[in-house]
């Protein structure tokens, strides 16, 4: 089974979306793990729930600890290895640092179809306005408040005679659904071939004269002149079970393959298709990719089979 992300979950308060998240992971094919729970209040309720549903829960006191909050909090997502943070319900103005530590990696969940209603009083807000559609929005969390990239949405209807206590908890129950189906999507992608292929091909083609060629009707990419061009990288789709998704590249013989595949066996592969030829696999449906390595090994299979007038320009504009 494909590695699961692991997931942090910050809160304040009861933790409903929490729980949420929590019972979504267990499902068997759930791309998550939820491995540590965590928040700003030590009396929050719904530390307790995560401890007794068997989560690793710390307990900080944001108001006694004061900035080193941040430092210990840090700390333990980093001991915890922790891939990607879910705020549910967390009452904490973020540090600019710390959002800009874990760009791309932190969602927030907010009950309001942002970008309307920003801050608190979303739901009188929205009954003020007279509006008759309300709802909820995951969104990556930025620097601005409420203001990252918005990943989905789900409309909540605003019944007749609504109050702000009536709306808040259908909004809920819509919020629960989406935060796991959001979460699933997007950590997903890092198991979902098209979205693993598409990022590899945008590095690919960064190179100088490169372009896309199927291989076996996978994706792959050719450098050189359109009669004489050779394949640098080739994408591998799980073949007879082996290897997962991953990314062929060429290395520079059998020594380095069994060296490299020795040191990291979670990450390299000899792909037996092949043959004894010096492709090497790279994985890469695994939660923590370090894709400038994989932009690194794409340049140097290019560089291995790119027309000598070509390496000659890289080679030189490398030494200057
Ligand atoms: C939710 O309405 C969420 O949208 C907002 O705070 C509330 C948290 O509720 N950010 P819970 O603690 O998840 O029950």
């Amino acid at each position: 089974m494909a590695e699961r992300s692991r997931l942090a979950i910050l809160i304040s308060g009861r933790g409903s979306n929490m729980a949420a998240l929590i019972y979504a992971s267990r499902a068997d094919d759930c791309c998550f793990e939820v491995a540590l729970v965590s928040g700003d209040r030590p009396a929050a309720p719904g530390l307790a729930l995560a401890e007794a549903e068997g989560i690793d829960v710390l307990k900080l006191d944001a108001k006694t600890l004061g900035p080193s909050f941040w430092t210990e909090l840090s700390e333990a997502l980093e001991k915890a290895e922790i891939d990607f943070i879910a705020l549910a319900g967390f009452m904490r103005i973020i540090p600019d640092e710390f959002v800009a530590r874990w760009e791309g990696r932190l969602v927030n969940i907010h009950p309001s179809l942002l970008p309307k209603y920003k801050g608190l009083g979303t739901y009188d807000a929205c009954l003020a306005a007279g509006d008759i559609v309300s709802g909820a929005t995951v969104h990556l969390v930025s620097p601005d408040l409420d203001g990252g990239e918005i990943l989905d949405q789900v409309e909540v209807a605003v019944l007749p005679g609504d109050n702000a206590e009536s709306l808040a908890d259908r909004i809920l129950i819509a919020e629960h659904q989406l935060y796991a189906r959001v979460l699933e999507q997007y950590l997903g992608r890092t198991r979902d071939f098209d979205w693993i292929a598409g990022r590899v091909g945008q590095l690919a083609l960064a190179l100088p004269e490169t372009r896309s060629k199927t291989s076996h009707g996978s994706p792959g990419w050719k450098v050189g002149s359109p009669s004489s061009d050779k394949f640098f990288a080739i994408m591998w789709n799980n073949h007879h079970g082996e290897g997962g998704i991953a990314v062929l590249v060429k290395c520079s013989g059998q020594d380095e393959m069994a060296q490299l595949i020795e040191a990291e066996p979670e990450t390299y592969f000899r792909p037996a298709y092949y043959g004894p030829s010096d492709w090497i696999g790279i994985r890469l449906d695994r939660p923590k990719v370090d894709w400038d390595h994989v932009a690194s090994w794409l340049r140097r299979s290019w560089l291995a089979m790119a027309p000598a007038r070509l390496t000659k320009l890289l080679r030189a504009a490398d030494e200057f």
